[in-house]
């Protein structure tokens, strides 16, 4: 059984394709290498002692995936690729929904013509827009969001729901992430952002490193203990962990001819602030981090953290990495790999 991985070179994609390697999946992965470099596929055959096989393929690119298609037996597919950046997709909206939107049209047409109609989706929390409940459970209504990035995954999510009502032959699962970081333990695959990272770990790493003087902490006036935003930060690996338990959903779901859209959320359920993020941080390193705070940032929310229950009850799933373990091997990656995989 070989697992297709769009994205498979990126950042959670490689930290996936271990765990698949490591459960013993065939894995076949197919990026164009936008936001990642080949480097850390080759990375994950050394971590594992497995091959994998690449193509540098855009998911845009029909003959391509269905070249793809035609030389490999093909399972299943965990789709990664797609654009990610919040902030990005608010100045290039066109480009963003051609490339997550149609891309997954086209991935999913060449899919359904080979008979292949299994798939795992990479959506994200950020479809729950300002949530009116915490913890956030699945129920939650979804659609009240406020970027391009995040109504592409939001829309995504209602395509794929509507192939199964017209075809109850395909399998689908949504895996909405709360926020990943950490690094694979040995420090040889990692988040390797280009330019100035959006997110908070990237950012605080590249400070400790000395690339950047000081983390802006947007906003210390929010409803939280500490007045800072409040997420649910979740090990890349305990991820990626989510990702194979899926794929054991999905033999069950084909087996049982169960109901074929499951949704779980894959978070640790604990709300972590920016400023414990970043004091857990300075303790790994055992030095204070310059940072500034500066007023909130538009369309953040104070508060966000998942009920994982629901994965943890259907898919035996649940994060076991804690905040330490997350910087310790941030930090792991960083300092080993100061330029990323250049
Ligand atoms: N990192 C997060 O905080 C986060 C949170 C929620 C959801 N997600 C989603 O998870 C997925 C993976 O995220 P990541 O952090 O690993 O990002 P990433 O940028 O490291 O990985 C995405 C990969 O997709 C590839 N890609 C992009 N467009 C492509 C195309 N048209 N054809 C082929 N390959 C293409 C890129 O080269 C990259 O390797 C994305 O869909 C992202 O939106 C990420």
């Amino acid at each position: 059984m070989a697992v297709l991985v769009t994205g498979g070179a990126g950042f959670i994609g490689s930290h996936t394709c271990v765990e698949l390697l490591n459960a013993g999946f065939e894995v076949v992965v197919a990026d164009n290498l936008y936001n990642a470099s080949e480097e850390s596929l080759k990375r994950v055959e050394e971590i594992t002692g497995r091959s994998l096989r690449f193509y540098k393929t855009d998911i845009l690119d029909r003959e391509g995936l269905d070249k793809i298609f035609k030389s490999e037996s093909i399972d299943c597919v965990i789709h990664f690729a797609g654009y990610k950046a919040v902030g990005e997709s608010v100045q290039k909206p066109l480009e963003y929904y051609y490339n997550n939107i149609t891309g997954t049209l086209v991935l999913t047409d060449v899919m359904r013509q080979n008979g292949c109609k299994s798939i795992v989706f990479s959506s994200s929390a950020t479809v729950y827009g300002d949530p009116k409940v915490i913890p956030i459970t699945e129920e939650c209504e979804t659609g009240g969001v406020t970027n391009p990035y995040g109504r592409t995954k939001y829309m995504i999510e209602q395509i794929l729901k509507d192939y199964y009502v017209a075809d109850k032959e395909w399998n689908i699962i949504l895996l909405r992430y709360f926020n990943p970081i950490g690094a694979h333990e040995s420090g040889r695959i990692g988040e390797d952002p280009k330019g100035i990272p959006n997110n908070l770990m990237p950012y605080v790493s590249q400070v400790a490193i000395g690339k950047l003087k000081c983390l802006g902490v947007f906003g210390d006036d929010y409803d939280t203990p500490d007045g800072t935003g409040v997420r649910d930060y979740i090990h890349v690996v305990d991820l990626a962990d989510g990702h194979v338990k899926a794929l054991a959903k999905i033999s069950e779901m084909k087996e049982k001819g169960a109901d074929g859209v499951m949704v779980y959320n894959l978070g640790t359920g604990k709300g972590v602030s920016v400023l414990e993020l970043v004091h857990a941080f300075e303790k790994v390193i055992g030095r204070p981090l310059p940072y500034e705070i500066k007023p909130r940032r538009a369309g953040d929310i104070a508060v966000c953290y998942a009920d994982p229950s629901k994965a943890k009850r259907e898919l035996g799933w649940e994060a076991k990495r804690g905040i330490e373990e997350m910087c310790r091997d941030s930090w792991n990656w960083q300092s080993k790999n100061p330029n990323g995989y250049n």
